[in-house]
């Protein structure tokens, strides 16, 4: 538990820039990036393929390779400074500060540790707790993210078990020392609706007892209107629109995200619902087009400064909804071209 107020800023990123040496040339991965998310709050971080979402949650916890990555801008979390954080304080942090998910749970499990002695560790590694203590909370975790027979599941290495019992260990880890924020990268897309649904519940469960803010990366609608409060639209490296859930995908301003929601029916219904795809590609990391983002995929791309003049992102519709400010950055609609 920190000492951040409930409602208050846990996390606040201002202007992440990340660029990556490609053998195409320098790559604008994530450009401009601002966000903050408070404490007990979820975040739904959407947009298509490539927009950049799991390179901007690795470049705030250090993940991505100094000889290959350029990270810029400040992130703070309950007000240290992360990006220039030393590894040693960044190790110390994630855990009991931030939990993570990635999207390849491969990458975050050590092939040669059993689960049990992987999971103990984390436990043991930021609280005073003794081994037996730490194994039966182990397996009670276990339990918790549906891992049938959890005691035996501890004993057995990752190569052991399928992807997605080896995805709901990575989950249990991120969970098990209660951080003040998670991270779940496309953490419940491989598995099925009803353990999907058990572990939501479980995130919810650390959010109103831990006042847990969460980042959930995902394409599935449904997952977004069941548990995010706001959500976050990325594209080409940015923040094109952000709102409250209602707002985002009810009312949404930038063409972008009109189009992610084109091929859904009714919101309300669409307990399952997948983002739409959107004709054309999206802009390459190292082409980025000048102005709109999104202007030479847009069918109501306006006069020339869609294409010249990058739109800030700025409040749209309404405003702002329970002093949660809806923005746009895209030159349609109020005060736009059009
Ligand atoms: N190690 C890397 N080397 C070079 N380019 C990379 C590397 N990792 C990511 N990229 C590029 O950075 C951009 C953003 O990638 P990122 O993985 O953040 O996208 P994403 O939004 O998470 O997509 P997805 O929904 O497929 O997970 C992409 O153009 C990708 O090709
Ligand atoms: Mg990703």
């Amino acid at each position: 538990m920190t000492a951040t107020a409930a409602g208050e800023p846990l996390l606040e990123v201002e202007d992440l820039r990340v660029r990556l040496r490609t053998p195409r040339g320098p790559a604008s991965v994530v450009n401009g990036l601002s966000y903050s998310v408070r404490r007990g709050e979820t975040v739904a971080v959407v947009g298509e393929s490539g927009s950049g979402k799991s390179v901007s949650v690795l470049a705030l916890l250090g993940l991505l390779p100094a000889r290959v990555a350029t990270v810029t801008g400040a992130a703070r979390l309950d007000g240290e400074d992360l990006l220039g954080m030393s590894p040693e304080r960044l190790r110390q942090v994630r855990g009991p500060g931030v939990g993570m998910v990635f999207q390849d749970p491969m990458t975050s499990l050590n092939p040669v540790l059993t689960i049990g002695r992987q999971l103990v560790e984390g436990i043991r590694a930021h609280g005073e707790v003794s081994k037996a203590e730490a194994r039966e909370r182990a397996a009670g975790l276990l339990t918790e993210v549906g891992l049938p027979d959890p005691e035996r599941a501890l004993d057995r290495y990752p190569h052991e078990l399928s992807g997605g019992m080896r995805q709901r260990v990575v989950i249990a880890i991120a969970l098990s020392n209660s951080p003040s924020l998670l991270i779940a990268d496309e953490a419940t897309t491989a598995l099925d609706v009803t353990v999907q649904a058990q572990i939501l519940d479980l995130v919810e469960k650390l959010r109103t007892d831990h006042g847990t803010g969460v980042i959930w990366i995902t394409h599935d609608l449904g997952v977004v209107a069941g548990i995010a409060d706001r959500v976050l639209v990325m594209y080409g490296g940015r923040c094109v629109e952000d709102g409250t859930v209602d707002d985002v995908l009810e009312r949404p301003a930038h063409p972008y995200t009109r189009g992610l929601l084109g091929a859904l029916p009714d919101l309300a219904t669409a307990d399952e619902g997948e983002l739409a795809t959107i004709p054309g590609t999206p802009p390459a990391p190292t082409d980025l087009p000048t102005g709109c983002v999104f202007w030479p995929r847009c069918p109501v791309r306006g006069d020339a400064r869609c294409e010249t003049e990058q739109p800030p992102l700025q409040v749209v519709g309404a405003g702002v909804t329970k002093g949660l400010p809806h923005r746009a950055a895209t030159w349609c609609g109020e005060g736009g071209a059009r």
